[in-house]
């Protein structure tokens, strides 16, 4: 697998669908205050610890959570990892699903609490609010809910998320709710404006913005909640500081460049829904996806998700990802495809797709 990265990073042709990522364009602004930072060398200092005023001002705007607080992190990831070491002591449960990002599994587990990796690769794929009930025990501490959910991209109706948030509320559990896709989820709707007491929001600029590698993202919450974690922090130094000048400037600039990037979004689905349509034996179990990524399943062909990967790879250079990295139990079943990025290099898949199965169907 690393080999794979290591290919895909020294190979500049390679066309990137396997992070989610975003590649699109976004504003001007942004590159010029990448600039301005560097040189001001203003990366010489520290930043300050809780992080620019601008950007905590600018990412409370942007989810209209006025009366909330927020800490800044080196990326939604380390939000996470900071939260797992203060929510989920030992011997506690966590309620998360099996397709997830598994990573904020791994942080809990290290604390030595448990996740219930309840399946969700069928039905609404996302959480059903009968198998929550039945997961919750003493020991549940909070649920994990991505959403939109990477990899599937499915969302929570209003309904849905009230009843979820519902359920927190009455036995007192956590709702973190994983909002790093939600710029593409037309009707998204935030746990934090139905329960804000009980909601911790997993915030990125990652995906959104196309920051990832600036590793800028913040843990939101109510006020009592961040200054009590505010001090076991990893970034106890504050974080990037190029990295913060970039989000601001992309915050400040993201109504003019949203619209345009969710409708270019919005059209490379349906090209790869086409190139997908071709092949016997692929499907997409949600269609359109909210996120900036989708599932082809391919559990009815007789090609296996490492071997599309590895050939997309290496011979057509389109890095996607085996479903294995996302999913314990159905990673067998399906390769996941981001598509926040210019739509020829998606054309270029979605030739190469049909060719690679048609390949791979011996
Ligand atoms: C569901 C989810 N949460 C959080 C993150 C973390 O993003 P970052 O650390 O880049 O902010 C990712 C990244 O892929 C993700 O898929």
């Amino acid at each position: 697998m690393s080999n794979d990265f290591e290919y895909a990073h020294n190979n500049k042709n390679v066309i990137w669908m396997s992070q989610n990522t975003n590649h699109l364009p976004t504003h001007g602004a942004i590159q010029d205050a990448i600039r301005k930072s560097a040189d001001e060398r203003e990366y010489t200092k520290y930043p300050l610890a809780s992080g620019f005023p601008k950007l905590k001002e600018l990412i409370l705007e942007d989810l209209n959570l006025p009366d909330q607080d927020l800490h800044i992190t080196n990326g939604g990831t380390e939000a996470l990892y900071c939260l797992m070491r203060h929510i989920q002591p030992k011997g506690s449960e966590m309620i998360t699903s099996d397709p997830s990002y598994f990573v904020v599994h791994k942080f809990a587990k290290l604390g030595g609490a448990k996740c219930t990796d309840i399946p969700i690769y069928h039905g609404d794929y996302r959480f059903d609010i009968e198998d929550i009930k039945e997961a919750i025990n003493p020991n549940t501490k909070s649920i994990f809910l991505i959403d939109p959910i990477n990899p599937l991209g499915s969302t929570y109706p209003k309904e849905e998320k009230k009843a979820i948030c519902d359920l927190a509320e009455d036995h007192k559990f956590w709702i973190i709710d994983d909002i790093t896709y939600c710029d593409f989820a037309p009707n998204h709707v935030l746990a934090a404006d139905i329960l804000p007491e009980r909601t911790i929001t997993g915030y990125s600029v990652s995906k959104n913005c196309g920051l990832a590698g600036l590793r800028v993202g913040s843990l939101v919450g109510p006020k009592e909640f961040i200054s009590e974690v505010r001090g076991t922090m990893v970034s106890d130094l504050g974080i990037n500081v190029v990295g913060q000048r970039a989000a601001i400037a992309a915050l400040e600039t993201k109504k003019d460049w949203l619209p345009g990037m969710l409708e270019t979004a919005r059209k490379n689905q349906e090209i790869i829904k086409k190139a997908v349509d071709k092949v016997e034996g692929a499907s997409l179990p949600v269609y359109p996806s909210a996120a900036s990524m989708m599932v082809i399943d391919i559990s009815k062909h007789k090609a296996d998700p490492q071997s599309v990967q590895d050939k997309l790879l290496y011979e057509n250079d389109i890095f996607v990802r085996a479903g294995n990295y996302v999913s314990t139990r159905f990673g067998e079943k399906f390769i996941r495809v981001s598509f926040s990025i210019p739509t020829p290099e998606v054309e270029k898949f979605a030739e190469a797709f049909p060719k690679v199965m048609e390949e791979l169907n011996i």
